[in-house]
């Protein structure tokens, strides 16, 4: 560990984080950027994650009270945390915003608890898939290997960002449950449906229903598929309760989250439907169509959908025979 303090005071040090391998330098140290972006021949408008080992760093980072508390409520833990900071510092600060570890390992934190919070970056190339330690110290030859034996490799942090009143944008899957954010609901769309989600956005702030939204965070053409697996598998791992998915039509959604067991996507066109697909279908994700829905007719679908009960009784009978299927 001393050794690492040492080499951390001028330069790029590899370590094996709680998820993957990273490279790590001073959070502050100019020098070891440089060498990272040269090293990772990374764009200059990617910032780096910053580790802490106490949330009394926090403060430090430019982090605001209320922030803090969304970290506490979180880390330690297998995510990195956007939240907004007052900090200005080119390559870990962002349009305000700063990404945050907090793990649990003995040696990352001891060494934090020594020299302050470290910047780093995954070590693997992206693209490349994680190789044996002896390529990375091929191309890597100005990185202190130190005491690292074997590549970790394994499921990336989830990447979550805190945008306020208690709500959240997962900017990518990964090793952290989201259980610990307490959304009321997951939201996605695609291109065809992602006017309607900014939109909902607004209603859903209205009923006090906390969200993570799943995705997409600007328009281009993506594949529904991937998005309806997200707030599928969000309602399957118990992270959230319901979901809101929409695409041009809404069919296309359906039929892709309803592959998933135990999840009901009803498509609503209007009031009625969404009544019903709560009271008979104990509809757990509604699916709506964005280019054909008036955006008027919203706010009354989504509040009968998320305030009528189930029924249960002959229904529930019926429910059961779907997932013996
Ligand atoms: C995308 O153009 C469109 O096909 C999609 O949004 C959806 O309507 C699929 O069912």
């Amino acid at each position: 560990m001393k050794n690492a303090v040492h080499l951390l005071n001028d330069g790029v040090v590899a370590l094996n984080s709680d998820t993957i391998a990273g490279l790590f330098i001073k959070y502050d140290s100019i020098q070891g950027m440089r060498e990272l972006f040269k090293l990772k021949k990374r764009d200059k408008n990617k910032v780096f994650q910053v580790y802490i080992s106490s949330f009394s760093m926090l403060k430090k980072l430019g982090i605001d009270k209320e922030n803090i508390n969304i970290l506490k409520r979180s880390l330690p833990g297998r995510y990195t945390i956007i939240v907004k900071t007052k900090l200005d510092i080119p390559h870990i600060t962002k349009d305000g915003y700063i990404g945050i570890r907090y793990i649990k390992n003995k040696e990352i934190n001891s060494i934090i608890n020594n020299i302050g919070p470290l910047a780093a970056t995954s070590l693997n190339i992206s693209g490349k898939g994680v190789k044996e330690l002896d390529y990375y110290k091929k191309i890597f030859p100005f990185v202190h290997f130190g005491n690292l034996k074997k590549i970790k490799e394994g499921k990336p942090s989830s990447v979550i960002k805190c945008i306020g009143n208690g709500n959240f944008q997962l900017i990518r899957p990964g090793a952290g449950s989201l259980k610990k954010f307490c959304a009321d609901i997951a939201i996605a769309s695609d291109h065809g449906g992602y006017e309607m989600k900014e939109y909902i956005k607004s209603i859903l702030l209205k009923m006090k229903l906390n969200y993570i939204d799943m995705g997409i965070f600007s328009e281009g053409s993506v594949d529904y598929p991937d998005y309806a697996q997200l707030v599928a598998k969000s309602i399957q791992k118990g992270e959230v309760k319901k979901g809101i998915l929409i695409c041009g039509t809404g069919i296309g959604m359906s039929i892709a989250a309803n592959r998933y067991k135990n999840i009901r996507t009803a498509l609503c066109h209007n009031e009625d439907y969404a009544k019903l697909a709560r009271r008979h279908n104990n509809a757990n994700i509604i699916a709506l169509g964005g280019r054909f829905l008036p955006f008027k007719k919203l706010e009354k679908i989504l509040k009968i959908f998320f305030t009528t009960s189930f029924e249960g009784g002959r229904h529930l009978k019926r429910i059961k025979k779907i997932e013996k299927v």
